[in-house]
C-alpha cells in the first residue's frame, strides 16, 4: 500500500517536520496565497490520486483558516484523494459547548459539523472536553482525543522540586488528579468565575497545608493568560511562592504573552501543540502513534 502525503498550510514547524521524517512520508508540494482581495488561492503540485493525505495544522487564529483548510480538503477530494485526515494538534471552537445565555451560537457543535463533512478523520490533543465527554458527541468522523497528562506530569517530575499540582477551576479535577497521581504529588483545584473575556474571579480552597511546595498551575489553553495569572496572584496572597505554569496549548491572544511575562510568575511552559518559546513538552511521538494506529 501507498504511504499517505502530509501537507500543512501554516504549520511549517518543527513539530511537522520531525513527524515526516520520523514516518518517512513525502511532504506534499501545494501553492497557497492569497489574491490582493484576500481569497484564497490553491493548487496542488503532487499528484495526490488515490493517495492517503494528512492535513496537520493547528487550528488557533480559526477563522483566518478554516476556509483554506475546507478549500484544501474539498480539493484533495477532487483530485480523487482516497481519504483526507486532519491532524490538530490544538482544536479550536470547543468552548462554547453549552448555550449559557439564551440567543446564543453553540460554535462547538458547528465547528465539528464543519470539519466532519469535510475531512475523513481527526485526531487532536486535550480537547477542552469539559461538558462534552468525547468528541464523537460533536464530531461525525472517527476522532481521536490524545492525552499529554503523562507527558506533563513527567516534565513536572523531572523539573520541580516538591511540586502541588493546581488546576485553576473545578472542570480541571479530573484532569489535574490524573497528572498529580502518575507523579504521586499532592493536589487541588481553584474555584473560578469568569465574568468578562478578560474578568475572572478565583478563590482558593484552604492551602496552608501546601505553603512549602512549589505550585505548578497547570491548564489546558493559555488564552489571555488572565487565569493563570490571577490564580497566581491569589495563591502568592495566601502566602505560595510564585507558580509554575504548565499550559497544554499557548494561544496567547495579542499580547498576553507579555502580560505573563511581566507578572509574577516563576517560570511558564506549554506543549509544542502551537509552536512558541515556550515549547518544553514534545507532542511528536503521540501524533505519529495515532497516524499508525488510523485504520
Ligand atoms: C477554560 O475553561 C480553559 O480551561 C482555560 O482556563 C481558559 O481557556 C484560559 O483562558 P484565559 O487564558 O483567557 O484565561
Amino acid at each position: 500500500m501507498k504511504l499517505p502525503i502530509i501537507f500543512t498550510l501554516y504549520n511549517h514547524s518543527t513539530l511537522v517536520n520531525n513527524i515526516i521524517s520520523s514516518l518517512s512520508l513525502d511532504l506534499g508540494q501545494i501553492i497557497f496565497r492569497e489574491f490582493p482581495d484576500q481569497e484564497t488561492y490553491l493548487k496542488f503540485n503532487t499528484s495526490i490520486k488515490d493517495r492517503e493525505i494528512i492535513l496537520i495544522d493547528s487550528l488557533d487564529q480559526p477563522n483566518d483558516k478554516i476556509l483554506p483548510l475546507l478549500f484544501f480538503a474539498r480539493t484533495a477530494k477532487d483530485l480523487g484523494a482516497k481519504r483526507v485526515g486532519l491532524v490538530a494538534p490544538y482544536l479550536s471552537y470547543m468552548r462554547q459547548d453549552k448555550i449559557f445565555h439564551p440567543g446564543e451560537s453553540l460554535t462547538s457543535r458547528y465547528f465539528a459539523q464543519l470539519l466532519s463533512y469535510y475531512f475523513d478523520w481527526l485526531i487532536t490533543i486535550e480537547p477542552h472536553l469539559h461538558r462534552y465527554k468525547s468528541l464523537q458527541e460533536i464530531y461525525s468522523i472517527p476522532a481521536v482525543s490524545l492525552s499529554v497528562a503523562e507527558k506533563i506530569a513527567h516534565w513536572i517530575d523531572n523539573n520541580i522540586t516538591r511540586p502541588v499540582i493546581i488546576g485553576p477551576d473545578a472542570e480541571s479535577y479530573a484532569w489535574i488528579s490524573k497528572i498529580a497521581k502518575i507523579i504521586d504529588a499532592p493536589y487541588f483545584t481553584l474555584n473560578k468565575t469568569r465574568h468578562g473575556d478578560r474578568q475572572i474571579e478565583i478563590t482558593l480552597p484552604e492551602i496552608k497545608n501546601y505553603l512549602n511546595l512549589t505550585p505548578v498551575l497547570v491548564d489546558d489553553i493559555i488564552s489571555t493568560g488572565q487565569t493563570l495569572i490571577t490564580a497566581n496572584e491569589n495563591l502568592m496572597k495566601q502566602g505560595m511562592q510564585p507558580a509554575v505554569c504548565v499550559g497544554v496549548h499557548g494561544i496567547f491572544s495579542e499580547n498576553s504573552y507579555q502580560t505573563l511575562l511581566q507578572s509574577s510568575m516563576q517560570k511558564i511552559i506549554t506543549c509544542n501543540t502551537i509552536e512558541h518559546e515556550t515549547n518544553a513538552i514534545d507532542v511528536c511521538d503521540i501524533i505519529i502513534e495515532a497516524i499508525n494506529n488510523i485504520d
